[in-house]
């Protein structure tokens, strides 16, 4: 009989593709991509960053699928059975920790910008029943970003929305309402792209996006840009492991891969031809929008449109929803181990992941107002003057992602057995599963340490 996991199974082949694509599709795509690339000059970013997608993601999200499928448990178990399998080192089992921990730290702060969608939600429903517009976007941000109770809150508020969904278990809800809301997003997306056509400055924003300027390249594009693909399509960290575990036999991992790949990365240039003619329209710098970017740049955009308030309330209730989609699959990978390790409820063991995440994220919150002094001394290489949540991210996705996607990459060329790749992927024809093989052997490792060393020989 076919192995399964005690998790629960995903209805179909369908279903997977919803939920990894939910997982890949969130903040990341909307809210980051943009602003990575207005921080390091647009154009060259770009290009750098569909490299990564395209040489390491794809490549190491296959891994991480058919390790978990191979596996059936939670990263660190599936991992310990493997090695224990395949008479390897136990020291691979590090991954899963490293991944756990990642985990964490990503969903504390990743909660917290999800917090401020949900504000923005609330504000535009609030404007449909008379309240004030935001007239000056720049001070309606700034202003919640000084006021760690209101931060807070969100931050709480957002962290329940993801245990609830967690604690019914992935089958239920979550895969009926991923169903109906990603297409939506898609659609709001397009529609904003048109708007930003009309705006008239759709030529300036693709030559900002995709009109490489070399002499913007430095150290610190390769390292955002590896980091933004790892972020951006829930890699390193063992994300990808847990939803394979949960993925029927029959299906082709290499399909469902590019599916998935394809579809992230269409989000995110889309989301970048919606926002920034409306950025250049309204006369804000492209570069350098840092974190704030689509929060001061787009109620510009709904202040004047047709429909703008209704508008604006459909755009941030359904990037809540995406970011919604991305937490659960953050906090699934610890929820499922302390399930088999401590046999902990589901829904307890949601809670206490929760709960980790929210004190942790309350640094993130802290970084904002109380703590904003707080900054990483000018003078230092690729993160001076970074504040406490920058640095958290920085870790998080620059440094840990990167170094869980080169083991994971190492351990599924080097470690695990021709026969059981060739059983997982055997969709492939056998040359595209030596070219794949090659790669994460050889190429992707190579490409994330050249990016993880690049910042101390590049300036
Ligand atoms: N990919 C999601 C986004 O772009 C975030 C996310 C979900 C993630 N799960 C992850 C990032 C695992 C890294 C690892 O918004």
């Amino acid at each position: 009989m076919e192995k399964t996991s005690i998790h629960g199974m995903w209805s179909s082949r369908m279903a997977f593709v919803l939920a990894a694509t939910g997982s890949a599709v969130g903040l990341g795509n909307i809210w980051r991509f943009p602003y990575m690339a207005s921080d390091n000059g647009g154009g060259a970013f770009v290009l750098v960053y569909l490299a990564c997608i395209a040489l390491v993601g794809l490549p190491i999200l296959m891994s991480e699928v058919l390790l978990g499928r191979h596996g059936r448990r939670s990263p660190v178990n599936a991992l310990t059975d493997l090695v224990r399998e395949l008479g390897a080192s136990k020291g691979w089992i590090g991954i899963g920790w490293i991944g756990m921990v990642a985990g964490v730290l990503i969903l504390s702060f990743y909660s917290v910008v999800a917090g401020w969608t949900l504000h923005y939600s609330w504000l535009y429903l609030s404007q449909l029943f008379g309240a004030a517009p935001i007239s000056d976007p720049g001070a309606t941000f700034s202003g919640l970003l000084g006021n760690p109770l209101e931060l807070s809150a969100w931050h709480a508020v957002f962290m329940v929305l993801t245990v609830g969904v967690v604690a019914l278990g992935v089958e239920k809800g979550l895969e009926r309402a991923v169903r109906f809301l990603m297409p939506a997003l898609f659609v709001l997306l397009l529609t904003l792209v048109i708007y930003g056509a009309t705006t008239g400055h759709l030529t300036e924003a693709m030559a900002f996006l995709f009109k490489p300027d070399w002499s913007q390249i430095s150290g610190r594009t390769f390292i955002d840009a590896m980091g933004q693909a790892f972020f951006t399509l829930s890699l390193g960290m063992c994300t990808m492991m847990t939803y394979g575990a949960y993925l029927p036999k029959g299906v082709s991992i290499p399909q469902v891969g590019v599916t998935v790949a394809l579809a992230d990365t269409g989000v995110a240039l889309m989301a970048g031809l919606a926002i920034f003619p409306i950025v250049i329209s309204f006369g804000i710098d492209p570069q350098g929008g840092g974190p704030g970017l689509i929060f001061t740049s787009l109620p510009h955009a709904f202040n004047t449109m047709p429909f703008g308030i209704a508008y604006g309330l459909l755009f941030f209730a359904l990037l809540s929803v995406a970011a919604w989609t991305s937490s659960i699959s953050l906090m699934e990978p610890a929820t499922a181990y302390l399930v088999e390790r401590v046999g902990l409820t589901r829904r307890k063991a949601a809670l206490v992941v929760a709960g980790i995440c929210w004190i942790v994220g309350l640094a993130t919150v802290f970084s904002f107002n109380i703590w904003s002094s707080v900054r990483v001394p000018e003078g230092v290489r690729v993160i001076g003057n970074k504040n406490i949540m920058d640095m958290i991210e920085f870790v998080a996705n620059n440094l840990m992602l990167p170094l869980g996607g080169l083991l994971i990459a190492l351990f599924a060329g080097w470690v695990v057995k021709r026969s059981l790749l060739k059983d997982e992927l055997n969709t492939l024809p056998p040359g595209l599963l030596a070219l794949w093989r090659w790669v994460v052997r050889v190429i992707a490792p190579l490409l994330v340490l050249a990016v993880l060393i690049s910042p101390f020989v590049l300036d």
